[in-house]
Protein backbone atom coordinates (compact mmCIF):
# COMPACT_ATOMS: atom_id res chain seq x y z
CA UNK A 1 0.00 0.00 0.00
CA UNK A 2 1.26 3.48 -0.86
CA UNK A 3 2.31 5.99 1.74
CA UNK A 4 -0.10 9.28 2.20
CA UNK A 5 1.51 12.13 0.21
CA UNK A 6 0.78 16.10 0.00
CA UNK A 7 1.51 18.09 -3.29
CA UNK A 8 2.87 21.68 -2.20
CA UNK A 9 2.32 24.14 -5.03
CA UNK A 10 5.83 24.77 -7.22
CA UNK A 11 5.03 26.58 -10.42
CA UNK A 12 1.43 28.44 -10.50
CA UNK A 13 -1.06 27.97 -13.32
CA UNK A 14 -0.55 31.73 -13.99
CA UNK A 15 2.99 31.31 -14.33
CA UNK A 16 3.03 28.33 -16.65
CA UNK A 17 0.47 30.47 -18.94
CA UNK A 18 2.47 33.07 -18.89
CA UNK A 19 6.19 30.78 -19.94
CA UNK A 20 3.96 28.68 -22.63
CA UNK A 21 2.60 32.37 -24.24
CA UNK A 22 6.16 33.24 -24.85
CA UNK A 23 7.41 29.57 -25.78
CA UNK A 24 4.84 29.57 -28.66
CA UNK A 25 6.12 33.15 -29.67
CA UNK A 26 9.40 31.84 -29.96
CA UNK A 27 8.68 28.79 -31.43
CA UNK A 28 6.31 30.58 -34.07
CA UNK A 29 9.22 33.03 -34.97
CA UNK A 30 11.89 30.47 -35.31
CA UNK A 31 9.39 28.20 -37.83
CA UNK A 32 8.05 30.94 -39.67
CA UNK A 33 7.25 30.46 -43.11
CA UNK A 34 6.94 26.77 -42.66
CA UNK A 35 3.82 24.72 -43.61
CA UNK A 36 5.57 21.31 -42.25
CA UNK A 37 5.12 21.37 -39.11
CA UNK A 38 4.02 18.53 -37.30
CA UNK A 39 4.00 18.93 -33.31
CA UNK A 40 4.42 15.69 -32.00
CA UNK A 41 3.17 15.01 -27.80
CA UNK A 42 5.13 12.18 -26.08
CA UNK A 43 2.70 10.50 -24.52
CA UNK A 44 1.26 10.82 -22.45
CA UNK A 45 2.85 13.19 -19.83
CA UNK A 46 2.90 15.82 -22.79
CA UNK A 47 -1.00 15.89 -23.11
CA UNK A 48 -1.73 19.18 -21.62
CA UNK A 49 0.93 21.19 -22.56
CA UNK A 50 0.87 20.11 -26.36
CA UNK A 51 -2.84 21.20 -25.90
CA UNK A 52 -1.89 24.85 -24.19
CA UNK A 53 1.20 25.50 -26.99
CA UNK A 54 -0.12 24.19 -30.25
CA UNK A 55 -3.08 26.70 -29.20
CA UNK A 56 -0.44 29.72 -28.87
CA UNK A 57 1.45 28.90 -32.21
CA UNK A 58 0.68 30.95 -35.24
CA UNK A 59 1.74 28.68 -37.48
CA UNK A 60 0.14 26.12 -39.44
CA UNK A 61 0.38 22.91 -37.97
CA UNK A 62 -0.40 18.91 -37.50
CA UNK A 63 -0.71 17.65 -34.21
CA UNK A 64 0.61 13.70 -34.04
CA UNK A 65 1.06 11.58 -30.72
CA UNK A 66 3.58 9.07 -30.09
CA UNK A 67 3.94 6.97 -26.98
CA UNK A 68 7.12 5.36 -24.77
CA UNK A 69 6.87 4.48 -21.64
CA UNK A 70 9.73 3.38 -19.46
CA UNK A 71 8.63 4.86 -15.74
CA UNK A 72 5.65 2.46 -14.68
CA UNK A 73 4.33 3.31 -11.70
CA UNK A 74 7.73 3.59 -10.05
CA UNK A 75 9.58 6.55 -9.33
CA UNK A 76 12.49 5.97 -10.22
CA UNK A 77 13.57 4.72 -14.32
CA UNK A 78 13.57 1.29 -15.04
CA UNK A 79 16.01 2.31 -17.78
CA UNK A 80 13.78 0.78 -20.56
CA UNK A 81 12.37 2.92 -23.03
CA UNK A 82 9.51 0.57 -25.54
CA UNK A 83 7.40 2.22 -28.06
CA UNK A 84 3.64 1.47 -27.18
CA UNK A 85 2.05 3.65 -29.73
CA UNK A 86 3.69 5.13 -32.79
CA UNK A 87 3.09 8.05 -35.08
CA UNK A 88 0.18 8.21 -37.41
CA UNK A 89 1.93 9.82 -40.02
CA UNK A 90 5.26 9.52 -41.76
CA UNK A 91 7.59 12.28 -41.11
CA UNK A 92 10.17 12.23 -44.07
CA UNK A 93 11.28 15.80 -44.71
CA UNK A 94 9.11 17.55 -42.40
CA UNK A 95 9.51 19.87 -39.72
CA UNK A 96 9.05 17.75 -36.40
CA UNK A 97 8.69 19.19 -32.92
CA UNK A 98 8.59 16.98 -29.88
CA UNK A 99 6.91 18.40 -27.29
CA UNK A 100 7.82 17.06 -23.91
CA UNK A 101 6.87 17.25 -20.24
CA UNK A 102 9.99 16.75 -18.54
CA UNK A 103 13.33 15.68 -19.36
CA UNK A 104 14.83 13.76 -16.59
CA UNK A 105 17.69 10.89 -16.89
CA UNK A 106 17.20 12.25 -20.35
CA UNK A 107 16.83 8.47 -21.85
CA UNK A 108 13.04 8.62 -22.98
CA UNK A 109 13.63 11.75 -25.23
CA UNK A 110 17.30 10.84 -26.48
CA UNK A 111 15.38 7.10 -27.24
CA UNK A 112 12.60 8.48 -29.19
CA UNK A 113 15.17 11.85 -30.83
CA UNK A 114 16.73 8.49 -32.47
CA UNK A 115 14.06 6.29 -33.26
CA UNK A 116 12.35 9.76 -35.26
CA UNK A 117 15.91 10.50 -36.81
CA UNK A 118 16.12 7.40 -38.62
CA UNK A 119 13.04 8.50 -40.79
CA UNK A 120 14.67 11.53 -41.91
CA UNK A 121 12.80 14.20 -40.57
CA UNK A 122 13.96 17.59 -42.59
CA UNK A 123 14.34 19.05 -38.61
CA UNK A 124 14.06 17.76 -35.53
CA UNK A 125 13.88 20.00 -32.36
CA UNK A 126 12.07 19.20 -28.89
CA UNK A 127 10.44 21.91 -26.43
CA UNK A 128 10.15 20.42 -23.04
CA UNK A 129 8.29 22.10 -20.43
CA UNK A 130 10.51 21.25 -17.36
CA UNK A 131 14.10 20.19 -17.21
CA UNK A 132 16.01 18.56 -14.64
CA UNK A 133 19.48 18.73 -15.54
CA UNK A 134 20.80 17.71 -11.89
CA UNK A 135 19.46 14.23 -13.17
CA UNK A 136 20.72 14.03 -17.09
CA UNK A 137 22.41 10.44 -17.32
CA UNK A 138 22.71 10.91 -21.41
CA UNK A 139 24.00 13.67 -23.25
CA UNK A 140 20.41 15.41 -24.41
CA UNK A 141 19.02 18.92 -24.47
CA UNK A 142 15.88 20.59 -25.63
CA UNK A 143 16.31 23.61 -27.85
CA UNK A 144 13.26 25.28 -25.87
CA UNK A 145 12.24 24.75 -22.53
CA UNK A 146 9.63 26.21 -19.75
CA UNK A 147 11.28 25.87 -16.32
CA UNK A 148 14.82 24.43 -15.18
CA UNK A 149 13.81 22.62 -12.03
CA UNK A 150 15.78 21.10 -8.79
CA UNK A 151 15.31 17.79 -8.10
CA UNK A 152 11.96 17.25 -7.31
CA UNK A 153 9.02 14.85 -7.61
CA UNK A 154 6.98 17.04 -9.80
CA UNK A 155 2.97 16.44 -10.47
CA UNK A 156 0.74 18.44 -12.54
CA UNK A 157 -0.12 19.80 -15.56
CA UNK A 158 0.26 16.33 -17.48
CA UNK A 159 2.43 14.69 -15.07
CA UNK A 160 2.12 11.65 -12.50
CA UNK A 161 2.34 9.81 -9.40
CA UNK A 162 1.07 6.74 -10.03
CA UNK A 163 -1.00 7.54 -12.76
CA UNK A 164 -2.72 10.33 -10.73
CA UNK A 165 -2.37 13.73 -10.23
CA UNK A 166 -2.30 14.82 -13.67
CA UNK A 167 -4.77 17.04 -13.96
CA UNK A 168 -3.30 19.63 -11.59
CA UNK A 169 -3.42 22.60 -13.52
CA UNK A 170 -0.23 23.79 -11.77
CA UNK A 171 2.91 21.78 -11.29
CA UNK A 172 3.41 20.45 -7.53
CA UNK A 173 5.78 18.52 -5.68
CA UNK A 174 5.32 15.45 -3.56
CA UNK A 175 6.20 15.08 -0.36
CA UNK A 176 5.96 12.46 2.30
CA UNK A 177 5.44 13.58 5.99
CA UNK A 178 7.06 11.70 8.52
C1 LIG B 1 8.00 10.48 -17.83
C2 LIG B 1 7.96 11.88 -18.39
C3 LIG B 1 8.98 11.82 -19.49
C4 LIG B 1 10.02 10.84 -18.97
C5 LIG B 1 11.20 11.59 -18.43
O1 LIG B 1 7.18 9.66 -18.64
O2 LIG B 1 6.67 12.18 -18.90
O3 LIG B 1 8.43 11.32 -20.69
O4 LIG B 1 9.36 10.10 -17.92
O5 LIG B 1 12.13 10.72 -17.83
P1 LIG B 1 13.56 10.41 -18.41
O6 LIG B 1 14.18 11.68 -18.89
O7 LIG B 1 14.31 9.87 -17.20
O8 LIG B 1 13.44 9.37 -19.46
P2 LIG B 1 6.64 8.23 -18.18
O9 LIG B 1 7.57 7.18 -18.71
O10 LIG B 1 6.40 8.23 -16.71
O11 LIG B 1 5.27 8.06 -18.97
P3 LIG B 1 4.03 9.06 -18.95
O12 LIG B 1 4.40 10.25 -19.77
O13 LIG B 1 2.93 8.26 -19.58
O14 LIG B 1 3.74 9.40 -17.52
MN1 LIG C 1 6.29 10.86 -20.43
MG1 LIG D 1 4.83 8.91 -15.80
Amino acid sequence: TKRDYVIDEMISAKAIAARVESLAREISEFYAGTNKLVVVGLLRGSFIFIADLVRELDLPVEVDFLEASSYGNAMVSSREVRILKDLRAGIEGRDVLLVEDIVDTGRTLSHVLAILNTRRPARLEVCALLDKPSRREVDVKARWTGFEIPDEFVVGYGIDYAQRNRNLPYIGKVRFPE
